[in-house]
């Protein structure tokens, strides 16, 4: 799967073992970085991947901040993108199912990399339920108002 990855500092070490996770599974990732632990703002690395789905050049992106919420409200500031901030596995889950997201964000200062790897792979391997969920979507995408 064509997968973009983008981090603030706050996000950098858990996007570094991500990084890993996903090459190892054998996922065509690309980086955006940040790619050290100095500050940065979230904003300029959720616009790259943002846009990357945004446009359908990547299936799925992932975003880590300190706690995902920045690059959660960025990220969906972008048509197309429906970005899940999640916690663990159930969030995960029901993001793809109920929620078709295609960009996961997590907070690289609220959880731990075994946890986050976990839901990564929950996330890449959940489908969308469709039925009364795609009625749901269609009421978000009708509202356009940004
Ligand atoms: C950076 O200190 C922090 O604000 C950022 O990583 C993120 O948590 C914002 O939502």
């Amino acid at each position: 799967m064509k997968i973009a990855i983008g981090a603030d500092h706050g996000g950098f070490d858990l996007k570094k073992t991500i990084v890993g996770i996903l090459k190892a599974l054998g996922h065509d990732v690309t980086d955006f970085g940040c790619h050290g632990t100095e500050s940065v703002d979230y904003p300029d690395f959720a616009e790259k991947v943002a846009i990357g789905v945004s446009e359908g050049i990547f299936e799925r992106g992932i975003l880590i901040c300190g706690t995902g919420i920045g690059m959660s409200m960025a990220a969906n500031r972008f048509p197309n993108v429906r970005c899940a901030l999640c916690h663990n596995l159930y969030t995960a889950r029901l993001s793809r199912e109920h929620n078709d997201a295609n960009i996961l964000a997590m907070g690289g200062r609220v959880i731990g990399a075994g946890i986050a790897a976990e839901m990564v792979k929950v996330f890449l391997e959940t489908a969308f339920e469709g039925g009364r969920h795609t009625r749901r979507l269609d009421k978000i995408n009708a509202f356009n108002r940004c």
